[in-house]
């Protein structure tokens, strides 16, 4: 098996003051990163601040004799994503991975949701996401090497009642990952996101929490640590983590029907229901240029 290593590396991940992105930071650094443990240490809801969660985890990195940086910079700002990178390359010189992990919850149903409520949420998970990769981006293009891991949500992929927000800002990470890894490419940059299931505070609440009891965030860090790593040559992949478990997740299309000429109707779309639906010959494709060529390409 390889051995996938760190060192030299230099690791931001965001909100890592507890939870996951703790569990992502130390494994990083216990395999030779230097990290920048950024962690604005609000609540779940995204309420207040203080730097100490992020310096308590470089304490402990510290104690296992690696070596990390406090910082608590709002990564939903762009001036706060630009400061946490700045203090990455003034402090180790260079930034190698960005974990954008940081995240936020305001679950309502969409009925009931207060505007700040939808716009904090996606501000924190989707424009942080943006922000911090636009800000490491000329770093890594110039080093000609990059790791950006996202972090998606099966409520995001799939849905989940009453987090319209989260999920809809989810799945704008997504997105953004599938053109970064286009963008990336030239630039030996290379741009994956994990779906994680753990046990942390954002999920201690939830009623199947009892169910979650092997998932500890050590075992989805495990996934996010290969992703980061340099051994991962993969770009543009969704990596489902949880309790142990790994699978890929993918957008798939089926094969389609193409209506004839002059007979594309509402008729013709709900007579061939049953052919638009079938997945059999589903696949993925790695682009829009892509699947705009095979939806109109001759059969
Ligand atoms: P958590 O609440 O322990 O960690 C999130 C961290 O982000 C907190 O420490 C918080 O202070 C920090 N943070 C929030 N806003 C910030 C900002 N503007 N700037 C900097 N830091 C900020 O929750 P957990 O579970 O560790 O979540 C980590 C990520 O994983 C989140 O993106 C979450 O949406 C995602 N996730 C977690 C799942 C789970 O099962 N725990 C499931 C699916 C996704």
């Amino acid at each position: 098996m390889t051995t996938i290593g760190f060192e030299g590396r230099v690791a931001v991940v965001t909100g890592a003051g507890g939870g996951l992105g703790r569990a992502h930071a130390l494994l990083l650094a216990s395999r030779g990163a230097r990290v920048v443990v950024n962690d604005l240490g609000g609540s779940v809801r995204g309420a207040g601040g203080s730097l100490t969660a992020a310096q308590r985890v470089v304490q402990e990195i510290e104690a296992l004799g690696g070596q990390a940086i406090a910082n608590g910079d709002d990564v939903a700002t762009r001036e706060g994503a630009q400061q946490l990178v700045d203090a990455a390359v003034q402090a180790f010189g260079r930034v190698d991975v960005l974990i954008n992990n940081a995240g936020i919850l305001r679950d309502k149903t969409l009925a009931k949701m207060e505007p700040a409520d939808f716009e904090a949420v996606v501000r924190v998970h989707l424009l942080g996401s943006a922000w911090c990769s636009q800000a490491a981006w000329p770093v890594m293009a110039q080093q000609q090497y990059g790791r950006i891991v996202m972090t998606t949500s099966a409520a995001g992929l799939y849905g989940n009642f009453g987090q319209s927000n989260y999920g809809a800002a989810k799945l704008g990470i997504v997105g953004l990952m599938n053109t970064l890894k286009h963008e990336g490419a030239k630039f030996g940059i290379r741009v994956n996101t994990v779906a994680p299931v753990a046990l942390t505070r954002m999920t201690e609440d939830l009623p199947f929490a009892r169910m979650l009891s092997e998932a500890v965030p050590e075992r989805v860090a495990a996934g996010v640590a290969f992703l980061a790593s340099e051994a991962c040559q993969f770009t543009g992949q969704i990596l489902s983590a949880g309790a142990g478990y790994f699978s890929l997740v993918q957008m798939i299309e089926g094969r389609g029907v193409h209506a004839p000429a002059g007979q594309a109707t509402p008729e013709f779309v709900a007579a061939h229901w049953g052919e638009i639906a079938d997945m059999s010959q589903a696949k993925p494709y790695d682009s829009a240029g892509d699947a705009l060529v095979a939806a109109f390409a001759p059969r």
